[in-house]
């Protein structure tokens, strides 16, 4: 017989898709009624038009109807103010707070507990592909099972959410950011919150101010690795991030020219004047295979394996000259079983044993 508690334990397993906790320790599970093997039910969603509204519906109804229903009637309410802000303080309060740490780190993410492994990916100018390395390793990355963020905190250009091919935004609790995921990762950009992606001035305090809420509003939910796709070059902003989150590792982008080397090695050396452990170099846009299956190195060679050695590190990866197919489901994405998906998916290998993490999925 279908009762309450049944349904009530049935729904603890479903899961808000975006706050990855049950839609019953939310709260957002009410007034269930049952009439023999009928049951209607209200879900209270966290805002009105909520993206996953289908979503949930599916779910809840599946979980129902496992029970044993015939029939399940959901009517969606949303949340009221007072009650969104409660949601988001009991959110504040369930993200674990490192043990025996004092008031210190702005989020949790950066206490001593934390697992969270940050990967800042950088490079000494523009236009090297440092966008394009971080959104295809942090996709590698949840293909190899791990739970990944992105912070796009590139202020020349935002261009993280087209690359992935995100058109939606991200919902807002109660100055609670919930970032869009994409592929199995987690992205935060400014450029969600920029209109039109009209440029913005920025300046340095600007993006340290970006960063600090990135980190303490958005409910990221303990990713694995979060990759950082760091503006060009040695600024103030680049330095802000080095103090801002210490423990940040750190991956060089590289064109194979001799000057990138050079160029790419300043930003290699403030990694180092600012203790910040560097795990190699990734060499893009290493060589063109032309239509007889031949390497043309056209824009120089050996790069990568110089900044590599000055820096008494190791070149990670060398990914070829090109775009992904027509058929790729964002314009940056490179699919799986390409041969560069493959090279990316090497080098999240690499990473993973460079920077083990202790999650079990
Ligand atoms: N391996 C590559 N082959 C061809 N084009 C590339 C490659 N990597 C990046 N690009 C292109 O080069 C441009 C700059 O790349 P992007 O990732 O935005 O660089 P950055 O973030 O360093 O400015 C983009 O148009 C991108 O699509
Ligand atoms: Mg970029």
């Amino acid at each position: 017989m279908l009762t309450n508690e049944k349904i009530l334990d049935a729904l603890r397993e479903v899961k808000d898709p975006e706050l990855n906790r049950s839609l019953v320790e939310l709260n957002m599970i009410r007034n269930i009624q049952i009439d023999g093997k009928r049951v209607s039910l209200d879900v209270i969603l966290t805002i009105s038009g909520c993206p996953l509204k289908a979503k949930i519906g599916e779910d809840v109804e599946k979980a129902v109807k496992d029970l044993g229903a015939e029939q399940v009637e959901i009517r969606f309410g949303s949340m009221t103010d007072e009650e969104r802000a409660a949601l988001a303080e009991k959110l504040r309060r369930g993200q674990k707070a490192a043990p025996g740490a004092g008031p210190g780190p702005i989020s949790p993410l950066l206490s001593e507990g934390s697992r969270t492994e940050f990967i800042a990916i950088a490079s000494g100018k523009g236009g090297v592909g440092k966008s394009t390395v971080t959104v295809n390793l942090a996709v590698a990355l949840a293909r190899e099972g791990k739970k990944v963020g992105i912070i796009d905190a590139d202020i020349y250009g935002f261009s993280v959410p087209d690359m992935m091919g995100i058109e939606q935004r991200p919902v807002v609790i109660d100055e609670m950011i919930l970032p869009v995921e994409r592929f199995g990762v987690k992205v935060m950009s400014m450029g969600f919150f920029v209109q039109d992606n009209s440029p913005v001035v920025w300046r340095g305090p600007m993006l340290g101010k970006m960063l600090r809420n990135f980190l303490s509003q958005v409910h990221w939910d303990e990713p694995d690795y979060i990759l950082l796709d760091l503006p060009p070059g040695t600024g103030d902003v680049a330095l802000d991030v080095h103090q801002l989150i210490p423990k940040s590792k750190e991956i060089l982008v590289t064109t194979p020219h001799a000057t990138a080397s050079f160029v790419a090695a300043r930003a290699g050396a403030m990694a180092i004047k600012t203790k910040h452990e560097i795990l190699g170099v990734v060499e893009n846009m290493a060589w063109y295979t032309n239509k007889h299956g031949e390497r043309e190195y056209v824009f120089g060679r050996g790069g990568g394996e110089k900044l590599a050695s000055e820096l008494r590190t190791e070149l990670l990866a060398q990914i070829p000259l090109g775009a992904p197919p027509e058929s790729a489901e964002a314009p940056a994405v490179w699919p799986e079983d390409h041969p560069t998906g493959q090279i990316y998916a090497r080098l999240a290998q690499t990473v993973i044993r460079k920077v083990p993490v202790t999650s079990n999925g």
